[in-house]
């Protein structure tokens, strides 16, 4: 029998996830975000199972891109951190990926390549976050300089990213939402005298879930494709979401234990009962925080039990003397369905977004759903 630790990945979920988006944003075309390898779910399967659904696909990078390609996906790519170098240029216009711009080094990039098929672009807009994108006053000019380009194909899109989406109370997305229709106003000006037109795009998940007025031509949601939540809490849109991942393992020792006896590396740990402790092949190495303390549940025999110990590389102690007749081989699940892997994040002080984007490829995934 093989290692029993696994990824199970449910595509029907997947394209449910993806028809919520979808549903909630009826005006609206839906991005799907499948970088870093569709946040870990594995990139080609994601995108073979939405092919027939979803429009394009966004991806960080050129690399990211090329394996779609090679795997015979022929549908646009959107690359939303652009080209990192001109040579990228050439490559996006073989291939026909569409690019996210959000400098004035892109942008020229862009418009003093070599003549070739002309792409669409998103121009990206700086309007709070600070991380990447052009800023409001330098807006207009820039996008005059795309759309006097003849490598640059009609309907550029105006896009931004919200810094604080998930979170409900604070003002920033307001503020970002105002800036951007401002620089717009302005950009649609120029188009007009251009006889150009301009799309546009605001939303990630929580915009797309949350915030009515980031629903413009495109949506771009990401972690809610995977059925994660990044509220925080119950939200309409996030409850409909189902867990895209289980991670799952088995049992692979079990041993009772007497009162005073301690379990595991550093032994922090002692039993203040007769206890019976499994152990499951489950780890640091599969991309399961170590950081998590005692108390931190699992679900075995479809209930909730507590990790006890530290977390080793390839194991995982579990107390399960509450839990009748528990055998060798019994399934473990340490997120997914019944088991929000945003809970899970949450014991290990960080968001699901990181635990499922850098699960390793060690754990097998198990594709189910067709
Ligand atoms: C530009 C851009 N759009 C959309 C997304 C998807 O975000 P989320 O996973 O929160 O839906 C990301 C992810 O970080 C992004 O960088």
């Amino acid at each position: 029998m093989a290692r029993p630790a696994k990824a199970k990945i449910n595509l029907d979920a997947l394209r449910h996830n993806y028809n919520v988006a979808c549903n909630i944003a009826p005006d609206s075309q839906a991005v799907a975000i499948v970088k870093a390898n569709a946040y870990g779910h594995g990139a080609v399967e994601t995108v073979k199972a939405l092919q027939e659904h979803a429009p394009v696909f966004g991806v960080a990078c050129i690399e990211e891109a090329m394996e779609l390609r090679e795997a015979g996906i022929e549908q646009p790519i959107l690359l939303l951190e652009g080209m990192f170098s001109a040579s990228e240029v050439a490559v996006a216009q073989q291939q026909g990926f569409w690019v996210a711009v959000g400098s004035r080094a892109q942008i020229e990039m862009l418009t003093h390549a070599k003549a070739g098929q002309p792409l669409k672009v998103w121009l990206k807009l700086d309007t709070g976050m600070h991380r990447l994108g052009v800023q409001p006053h330098e807006a207009v000019t820039l996008y005059r300089l795309l759309a006097e380009s003849d490598n640059v194909a009609d309907a550029i899109v105006l896009m931004t990213h919200l810094a604080c989406g998930d979170e409900l109370e604070r003002p920033q997305t307001d503020t970002q939402i105002q800036c951007f229709d401002e620089t717009l106003a302005a950009i649609k000006d120029v188009a007009d005298e251009l006889g150009q037109t301009v799309e546009t795009s605001l939303a990630n998940s929580a915009g797309t879930m949350a915030w009515q007025d980031c629903r413009r031509s495109w949506v771009r949601p990401g972690y809610m494709l995977y059925g994660g939540n990044p509220f925080g809490h119950s939200q309409e849109s996030a409850d409909q979401l189902q867990p895209v991942m289980n991670l799952l393992t088995a049992v692979i020792a079990l041993r009772d234990i007497a009162v005073g006896e301690c379990v595991g590396y550093g032994a922090n740990w002692c039993a203040q009962r007769p206890s019976k402790i499994a152990t499951i092949a489950m780890g640091y190495a599969d991309g399961y925080p170590r950081v998590v303390k005692t108390g931190t549940p699992v679900l075995i025999h479809g209930e909730r039990v507590s990790i006890v110990g530290n977390v080793s590389m390839d194991m995982i102690t579990i107390d399960v003397t509450d839990i009748a007749d528990v055998q060798l081989g019994d399934e473990v699940m340490m997120w997914g369905e019944g088991l929000p892997v945003d809970e899970i994040a949450a014991c290990a002080g960080t968001i699901g977004y990181e635990l499922l984007a850098r699960m390793p490829t060690r754990v097998p995934r198990i594709y189910v759903g067709g």
